[in-house]
């Protein structure tokens, strides 16, 4: 069947979910948005509700469907799953929702899906992993949405520590979507400018004790937003937005989703978020980026963690 690339489905219409398709309403991406969730008459109020801003949105269709509504989608959104519990840990969920995706997955595939599936459900490393395992489709069509919010949380805070446009800000969270995630700072530069150099002009300045602050408060966000609200969504949504546009429009952007690693920085049979180009296939390229002597470790200790976790889940 051909792929519409104008056409997607979310699976799980939760919190997060909800939102991704409320992000996908604003931005006009598709022309039929298909809601699928267990709770089939969750999928339904929420595309009803929908529904209802569309005069004031963009054209589309938005339904509450099955997967025999996926076969041609060009993009699958997996956000089904438990949520984290306060004080939980994101590894904590994987056998909750490992047992979820593997459901999924086995409706997913017994379909003619062609289009990209990425993984939003946490830990979302380790089920992007899973999902790719599972499906057997080629590493490019499975990705998750990985560090793309983490990282997004860097720019933010690093504009406002050091009162530039967090869109002029340029680095990178990698590693795993969780505790041993890492920010890369030996690339990060404000439009060009080493981080350095940058703070020197500014007349501030970012030694290591502010930096180790920034990176707690991005690595602990979630925690901090779950302890106060439940849940978090509304970030996600825009970064699942933001991912989706570039598969979309085809935009080769640089991203830092979650991919397969085969022997890219000495790794394999792990996920997790590197930068890499993505476009209308999904991921194009994995960008090995220079990294320090300790960044370097951190990653390899990020992905042995994530590889015992995945060891562990037999697959
Ligand atoms: N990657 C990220 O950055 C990020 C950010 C926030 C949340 N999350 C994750 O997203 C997931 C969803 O979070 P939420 O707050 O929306 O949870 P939620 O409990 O509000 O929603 C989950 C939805 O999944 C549905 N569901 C469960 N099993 C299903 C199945 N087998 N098939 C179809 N639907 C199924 C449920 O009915 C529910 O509607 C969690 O795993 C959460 O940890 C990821």
């Amino acid at each position: 069947m051909a792929i519409n690339y104008r056409k997607a489905a979310i699976v799980g219409c939760g919190f997060v979910g909800a939102s991704i398709a409320f992000r996908f309403l604003q931005q006009g991406l598709f022309s039929h948005l298909v809601l699928i969730d267990a709770n089939r008459e969750k999928a339904e109020g929420e595309a009803m509700d929908l529904s209802d801003g569309l005069p004031y949105g963009a054209s589309m269709e938005i339904t509450a469907g099955t997967y025999d509504d996926i076969a041609e989608c060009g993009l699958v959104v997996v956000t089904a799953g438990v949520n984290q519990k306060p004080g939980e840990t994101r590894l904590q969920l994987i056998e909750r929702n490992a047992a979820i995706m593997r459901s999924i997955l086995a409706e997913i595939t017994a379909r003619s899906f062609e289009g990209i599936l990425l993984i939003v459900s946490n830990p979302v490393d380790v089920l992007t992993y899973v999902a790719r395992e599972l499906s057997g489709y080629p590493r490019h069509r499975v990705i998750g949405s990985g560090t793309v919010l983490d990282t997004a949380r860097l720019k933010q805070l690093l504009g406002e520590e050091l009162a530039v446009d967090s869109r002029n800000v340029h680095a990178f969270i990698v590693g795993e979507h969780g505790d041993s995630e890492l920010a890369v700072w030996s690339g990060a530069n404000v439009s060009g400018l080493d981080l350095d150099d940058f703070c020197r002009l500014r007349g501030q300045e970012l030694h290591d004790p502010g930096r180790e602050r920034i990176y707690r408060e991005i690595r602990d966000s979630a925690d901090e937003i779950i302890k106060r609200k439940g849940a978090t969504y509304y970030g996600i949504a825009m970064a699942v937005g933001r991912i989706a546009e570039c598969i979309v429009k085809d935009e080769h952007a640089v991203l830092p989703i979650s991919v397969v690693l085969e022997g890219e920085y000495g790794l394999d049979r792990v996920a997790l978020s590197i930068p890499s180009i993505v476009g209308k296939n999904g991921l194009e390229k994995i960008l090995e980026i220079p990294l320090g002597e300790t960044e370097r470790e951190a990653l390899n200790s990020s992905a042995g963690q994530l590889r015992e976790v995945i060891t562990g889940l037999n697959l």
